[in-house]
C-alpha cells in the first residue's frame, strides 16, 4: 500500500505537524467544499449582538478560535451568548453603553479584529475600567493605529511602548466626535472609530485612502444605525448616539478560506473543485480578480444575496497561470489572501510583483519574510520587497521541513504549496489553522 498523502501528527490529541507526501504519479483534487463562516462577519455579529437591545440570532458563525475569543470577552462584560457549537447561536445584548466592568483581563487571543474593534467600544464606556491583552503574536502588533484616533476623541488608554502595544488599560470616557483621515486603508481602524462613535453625541467620520472591507457599515445599518457613506471619498459617518436592535445574521462562507482551494484547484493538475456558499462582497473579491488576471479558470455560479451580503458558489479548474502585478487599491481587498497568492505565483509562468502591501509585515506574522523564506527553502525564487514580493515563477518545488510561525494563513498556504512539491513536506505548528479554519486538514484529505 502506498503512504497516505496527508498525515496529521498529534500530541495529546492536539494537531502538531502536518506531513504532505506527493505520490510519484502526482495527484488531483476533486469535490464539493463548504468553507466555514466569514471571520470578519462573525466577529461583528457577536459584537453588535452584545451591544444591541434584544436578541441576535447568528447562523453559520465561524467556530474558529478568533470568534471564540470575541464571544468570551463580551460574555465577561455581561452579554449572554448561547453554546457556540450549534448551528444557531443566540446573543442576548445588553444595550449600547451598558457593558459591565469585567472582573479580569479581557483576552483577545490571536485576534487583531477582536482587540482593535473592542477598543473603540470600551473607550466610550464612561466611568468603567478595562484591561485587554492577547497572545504573543497579538502583543507584538501595533495598536497605535486605533489608540491615536481614539485619543483624539478623548479616550484614556495606556500600555507598553508609548501606549501602542497590549496589554492595554482603558478608562472609558464621554468621547467627542472627530473626522479622522486614516493614513491606511484598514477595516479594523474604520470599524473601531465607528463603534466608538455610536455612543458619541454628534457626527464621527472616518475617511480612508482606499476602500477597505465594508462589513461593519452593512451590519451597523442592518442593526438600525444611520450612516452617511460617501463612496467617492471613501468616507463613512455615524451620527450618535445610536440605538441598535438585535437582528438575524446569516454568515456566508469566508472567501479568505475559499482562497486556499481556489489556488489549490488552479495549480494542481486534473482538478475541479466547487466551493459553495462563499461571500463575494466586492470589498473582498480582490483575490478572484488577481487569480483571473493570472489566467485561473474560475466561474461564479448561483449568485444571490443572503442577509445583506452577496454570495456565490465558486468553481475552479486546473489552469495554466501567468505572472502579474498586484498593487494599489486592490491590496486592501485581498490583503489576507496574499500568502496563498504567492503560492499561485510560484507555479505561474513569468514574474509576479506584489507591491503596496507593507501591512503584511504586521499581520499575525511578518507574512512577507515568512512566506519568502519558507517557499524559498522548497526551491522557489522570491525576493522580498519592503512592501511586497517579487516572485519568479515556473520553478519546481521540493518537499522540505517548514514552520507556520503560528500564523494560520501561513500554515494553510504552505499546505497548498506542498501539494505541488515533490516528495514529502512537513509543516510544524500546523495547528495554527484552527484560528480561522478548524476543519482545513479534514477537507484537504477529503478532496484528494
Ligand atoms: C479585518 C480587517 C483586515 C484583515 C483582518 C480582518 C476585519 O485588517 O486583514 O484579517 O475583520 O476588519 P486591517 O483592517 O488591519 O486591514
Amino acid at each position: 500500500m502506498s503512504a497516505p498523502v496527508i498525515t496529521v501528527e498529534t500530541k495529546q490529541n492536539l494537531l502538531q505537524k502536518l506531513v504532505v507526501r506527493r505520490p510519484e504519479g502526482g495527484l488531483s483534487l476533486n469535490g464539493k467544499i463548504r468553507v466555514p463562516g466569514d471571520k470578519s462577519i462573525s466577529h461583528r455579529a457577536l459584537m453588535l449582538g452584545a451591544l444591541a437591545e434584544g436578541e441576535t440570532r447568528i447562523e453559520g458563525l465561524l467556530l474558529g478560535e478568533d470568534p471564540r475569543s470575541t464571544a468570551k470577552c463580551f460574555q465577561a462584560m455581561g452579554a449572554e451568548v448561547s453554546d457556540l457549537n450549534t448551528e444557531l447561536v443566540k446573543v442576548k445584548g445588553i444595550g449600547l453603553g451598558n457593558l459591565l466592568e469585567p472582573l479580569d483581563v479581557l483576552d483577545a487571543g490571536n485576534s487583531g479584529t477582536t482587540l482593535r474593534l473592542m477598543l473603540g467600544i470600551l473607550a466610550s464606556h464612561e466611568g468603567r475600567f478595562f484591561s485587554v491583552t492577547g497572545d504573543n503574536s497579538l502583543r507584538s502588533r501595533p495598536m497605535s493605529r486605533v489608540v491615536k484616533p481614539l485619543q483624539q476623541m478623548g479616550a484614556q488608554i495606556w500600555g507598553r511602548d508609548h501606549n501602542s502595544k497590549a496589554p492595554l488599560a482603558v478608562c472609558g470616557q464621554n468621547l467627542k466626535p472627530i473626522h479622522y483621515h486614516s493614513p491606511i486603508a484598514s477595516a479594523q481602524v474604520k470599524s473601531c472609530i465607528l463603534l466608538a462613535g455610536l455612543s458619541v453625541e454628534g457626527k464621527t467620520t472616518v475617511t480612508e485612502p482606499a476602500l477597505s472591507r465594508d462589513h461593519s457599515e452593512r451590519m451597523l445599518q442592518a442593526f438600525g444605525a444611520k450612516l452617511d457613506i460617501d463612496a467617492q471619498t471613501h468616507s463613512v459617518s455615524v451620527n450618535g448616539p445610536v440605538q441598535l436592535y438585535g437582528q438575524t445574521v446569516v454568515v456566508p462562507g469566508d472567501i479568505s478560506s475559499a482562497a486556499f482551494w481556489l489556488v489549490a484547484g488552479a495549480i494542481v493538475s486534473d482538478s475541479e473543485l466547487l466551493i459553495e456558499n462563499v461571500g463575494v462582497n466586492p470589498t473582498r473579491t480582490g483575490v478572484l480578480e488577481a487569480l483571473e488576471m493570472m489566467g485561473a479558470d474560475i466561474t461564479r455560479e448561483n449568485e444571490r444575496e443572503v442577509a445583506g451580503e452577496p454570495v456565490a458558489d465558486l468553481r475552479v479548474r486546473s489552469s495554466k497561470l501567468k505572472g502579474c502585478t498586484i498593487e494599489g487599491d486592490i491590496i486592501p481587498r485581498l490583503i489576507d489572501e496574499i500568502p496563498v497568492l504567492a503560492v499561485a505565483a510560484v507555479f505561474a509562468e513569468g514574474t509576479t510583483v506584489i507591491k503596496d502591501a507593507a501591512e503584511l509585515r504586521v499581520k499575525e506574522s511578518d507574512r512577507i519574510t515568512v512566506m519568502a523564506n519558507q517557499l524559498n527553502s522548497m526551491g522557489a525564487r522570491i525576493n522580498e520587497l519592503a512592501d511586497g514580493m517579487e516572485i519568479t515563477g515556473g520553478t519546481s518545488l521540493t518537499g522540505a521541513e517548514l514552520d507556520s510561525f503560528t500564523d494560520h494563513r501561513i500554515a494553510m498556504s504552505l499546505a497548498i504549496a506542498a501539494l505541488n512539491a515533490s516528495g514529502s513536506t512537513t509543516i510544524n505548528r500546523a495547528e495554527a489553522a484552527s484560528v480561522s479554519y478548524p476543519d482545513f486538514f479534514d477537507t484537504l484529505k477529503a478532496i484528494i
